[in-house]
């Protein structure tokens, strides 16, 4: 598409089909988010005649209009409104047949009667979307969706890219958001954020503002590290969110908070916590080892908080219920002694960057 567009007369799977490497060719040789979102609204504009064609970016909690083709547009929309705000919320493509039969649709132009929307996605969490219109009812259906969430996924693919070269260096630390408890673990906490910032790694964590949480964002943060927070939206909402992160994401779910922490790291360490942290410790266990996390594991039993999960993991190992007899963990007692391990398994990226762009 370096040029111009070859559109080829016939059905719409014909013209998808002519369409699809047309844009892939496009977006291997262009990372700009904002070219590739206009060139990408034009090329579905030119083919199919539709009314309106663009992109609506995430920002907090609301859409803001992005690049597009067409009538000029509502410039912002709420989380959970509208078919935008909707597919968003739910994380999904939504079809309209009928505008006027969709709650809460949001008339941006009065000429359109059906909607198409496709959630895409940065490293995991929706991002934006691509929206779509028509002046006749009916116009879109499985066929819209297939092809254009294929668009979508290569888009996706190519904005996360970058970020996902940038970040590949966290180290995600599970911890309890309780302030109430004893504080030798606020402490061990705010060591962890501290060795994991001194040594050159990412903090990656719940973001929230209380507990161990916010000790280990404080020690990374006092140490002049990075610090990425993940959060479900409803927690932003709630005011959760340690306010001196320097990168925070908006997840729709828990289980793509989960997913995006892990995408963004090379290891997982656990420090005490209550059932949140539990939750997050096995799951990453569990994913160890079946193979789809490729990260080290690291358990800090800080004054012997976890020895009765310990001992329960043991229990496993003898009874036979872990494969192979071993534990996808590494236990350790301290902060600094999982900072060594950490630094001799699985060193950090000290300015290092790897295959930033891969065309
Ligand atoms: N109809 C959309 C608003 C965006 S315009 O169609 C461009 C909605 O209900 O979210």
């Amino acid at each position: 598409m370096a040029e111009e567009l070859r559109v080829v007369e016939g059905s719409k799977e014909e013209k998808y089909k002519a369409l699809l490497p047309q844009l892939e060719a496009f977006m291997k040789y262009e990372s700009d988010p904002v070219a590739l979102m206009a060139n990408i609204s034009a090329a579905i504009r030119e083919t199919f005649g539709f009314l309106w064609v663009g992109f609506y970016q995430t920002d907090g909690d609301r859409l803001v209009l992005g690049p597009f083709q067409g009538p000029i547009a509502c410039t912002r929309i709420a989380y959970g409104k509208g078919v935008c705000g909707s597919a968003w919320k739910e994380s999904r493509t939504l079809v309209v047949p009928d505008v006027d039969s969709f709650p809460g649709h949001i008339a941006c132009s009065s000429s359109s009667r059906s909607e198409i929307v496709v959630p895409f996605y940065k490293n995991g969490v929706v991002a934006g979307v691509l929206d779509i219109d028509s002046e006749s009812t009916g116009t879109f259906d499985a066929v819209d969706a297939a092809w254009l969430e294929k668009v979508m996924a290569i888009f996706g693919d190519r904005i996360s890219r970058d970020f996902q070269d940038d970040v590949k260096n966290g180290v995600v630390v599970y911890c309890s958001s309780s302030s109430d408890v004893p504080e030798k673990y606020l402490e061990a906490a705010k060591e962890m954020g501290t060795l994991i910032a001194e040594a050159g790694f990412t903090l990656v964590t719940g973001g929230g503002y209380r507990g161990l949480m916010a000790s280990s964002i404080d020690g990374a943060l006092a140490a002049g590290g990075k610090v990425t927070g993940v959060l479900p939206h409803f927690m932003i909402e709630r005011g959760w969110a340690h306010e001196g992160l320097t990168n925070r994401l908006d997840t729709p779910s828990m289980h793509v908070r989960k997913q995006t922490m892990a995408d963004m790291s090379v290891a997982a360490v656990a420090l005490p916590g209550g059932i949140g942290t539990l939750d997050e410790l096995c799951e990453i266990m569990a994913w160890k080892q079946l193979g789809l996390f490729s990260g080290k594991v690291v358990l800090v039993n800080t004054d012997g908080f976890f020895e009765p999960l310990i001992a329960m993991f043991s229990a496993m190992c003898e009874e036979g219920f872990m494969r192979g007899g071993e534990l996808p963990v590494q236990l350790v007692a301290t902060p600094q002694e999982a900072l060594e391990y950490l630094v001799t398994t699985c060193p950090p990226r000290r300015g290092e960057r790897i295959c930033r762009i891969r065309v």
